[in-house]
């Protein structure tokens, strides 16, 4: 009895578990509310691969984050059912986990709220509501049972918070850490990295800035300061609408006309459309920068194709065609860094060593961290 009351007191005082971490990441938080067990990863596998999630069977969670690609699709901007574009491009899932906030403009809290939205999408996976998912589920031959013994639930209380639950927990498996870079920086081992890597991570830090919104801690690297920055990226495309809706208005740039931009234009407004703050226009959050080599094309529209691309952009201070375009909100990091050629070429060798060697078998792995009845994984 005693020990209840314990329990009960730690529960309500804790919201997370945390795992032991790997080499260059900080330990993985789990939910107390959604503990991790290897039948409920198996559970979530299974789901983040299965077709019937969509309305023409033909998209799953895997066909946009596909372990082959580093759990990406390598498209500029994700293809859903029937071909649909949708107007950004697909993250990794792979250390989402670590997230503070999922989608390029936040707009989900965590990982169970994040996994549902996928399916409803009408871009995406395109199913009419959760029921629509729920009676996949209920219709097939062994879902209604692997649900029942994963959540110790009746079948006929499976609900859409249990399907949530389980693609939660099997992307909190998809983690990859331990890098050349991570030898390197957090055991010291000379010889992981390139010279040029190492010159590289000096630029990162120095002369380019870049550590300031990808950022390492004490212990782990993550290279995301979790925040959201207009560094320019596809700013262009909505600069003339919105210069024009505040000339038709004869007024300054305002909350009203901004959120008057709507239809394909309006995913670019970024952070704008989750906080409706004048300063978050057009500005995404800084992605991760781990197994960064495996993840083209990059930016939230896919724009830019390769490291040295991106580079460049940087150095140019978001130019185009050599121009920089008009942009009242940007970051004022992102300013011509007058790089050399050297230090280019060594920050992108430098990048090149965050890719971690079991970055496409991180759903092959067997161990379930965080798995309370099997304690012997962790
Ligand atoms: C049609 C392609 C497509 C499908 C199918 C798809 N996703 Fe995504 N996913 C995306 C795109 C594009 C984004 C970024 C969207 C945005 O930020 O507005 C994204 C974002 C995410 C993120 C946030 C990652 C981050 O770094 O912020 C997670 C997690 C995720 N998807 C998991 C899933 C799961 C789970 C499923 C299946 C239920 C799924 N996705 C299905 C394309 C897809
Ligand atoms: C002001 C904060 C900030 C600074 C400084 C910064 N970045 Fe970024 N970085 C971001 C944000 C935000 C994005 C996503 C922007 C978007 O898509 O609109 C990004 C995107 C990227 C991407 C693409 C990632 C992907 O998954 O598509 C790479 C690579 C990158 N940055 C490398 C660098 C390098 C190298 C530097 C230094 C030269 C640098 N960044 C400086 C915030 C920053």
């Amino acid at each position: 009895m005693r020990f209840f009351v314990c329990l009960a007191i730690i529960c309500c005082g804790l919201v997370w578990a945390e795992t032991e971490a790997v080499l260059g990441l900080p330990p993985l938080e789990i939910p107390l509310l959604n503990p991790q067990s290897s039948e409920k990863v198996a559970l979530g596998k299974r789901l983040f691969h299965d077709k019937r999630f969509s309305a023409n069977s033909k998209v799953s969670c895997a066909t946009c984050h596909d372990s082959a690609k580093a759990f990406t699709d390598h498209a500029p901007v994700s293809e859903g059912i029937g071909q649909l574009k949708g107007a950004r491009n697909a993250p990794s899932v792979i250390n989402a986990a670590f997230a503070k906030t999922q989608f390029w403009d936040g707009r989900a809290a965590d990982l169970e709220a994040q996994s549902i939205q996928p399916m409803l999408n009408p871009l995406e996976m395109g199913m009419n509501d959760e029921q629509a998912v729920l009676a996949v589920i209920l219709k097939d031959s062994s879902y209604p049972q692997q649900f029942a013994e994963v959540f110790d639930i009746e079948p006929a209380n499976i609900d859409i918070e249990h399907v949530a639950k389980a693609l939660a927990s099997y992307e909190r498996t998809l983690i990859s850490g331990n890098s050349p870079f991570d030898r390197y920086y957090f055991e010291n081992d000379q010889q992981a990295i390139s010279q040029s890597a190492k010159r590289g991570l000096s630029v990162f830090f120095n002369s380019a800035a870049c550590a300031s919104c990808h950022t390492l801690d004490s212990g782990f690297a993550l290279f995301t300061d979790d925040e959201f920055h207009n560094i320019g990226v596809g700013y262009h495309r909505i600069a003339v609408v919105l210069e024009k809706l505040a000339y038709q208005q004869k007024t300054e740039l305002s909350l009203a006309n901004i959120q008057a931009l709507s239809g394909d234009n309006a995913p670019e407004l970024g952070r704008f459309l989750v906080s409706q703050r004048l300063l978050d226009l057009g500005a995404f959050k800084t992605p991760t920068l781990r197994n960064i080599e495996k993840t083209p094309p990059y930016m939230h529209d896919g724009s830019l194709q390769t490291l040295e691309e991106v580079v460049d952009y940087y150095n140019t201070g978001g130019a185009m065609d050599g121009i920089r375009p008009e942009n009242r909100f940007i970051d004022p990091r992102i300013r011509p860094l007058h790089l050399t050629d050297q230090q280019k070429s060594d920050l992108v060798a430098f990048m090149r060593s965050l890719t971690s060697p079991q970055y496409d078998k991180v759903d092959t792995v067997q161990a379930v961290r965080g798995d309370k009845e099997n304690p012997e994984l962790n």
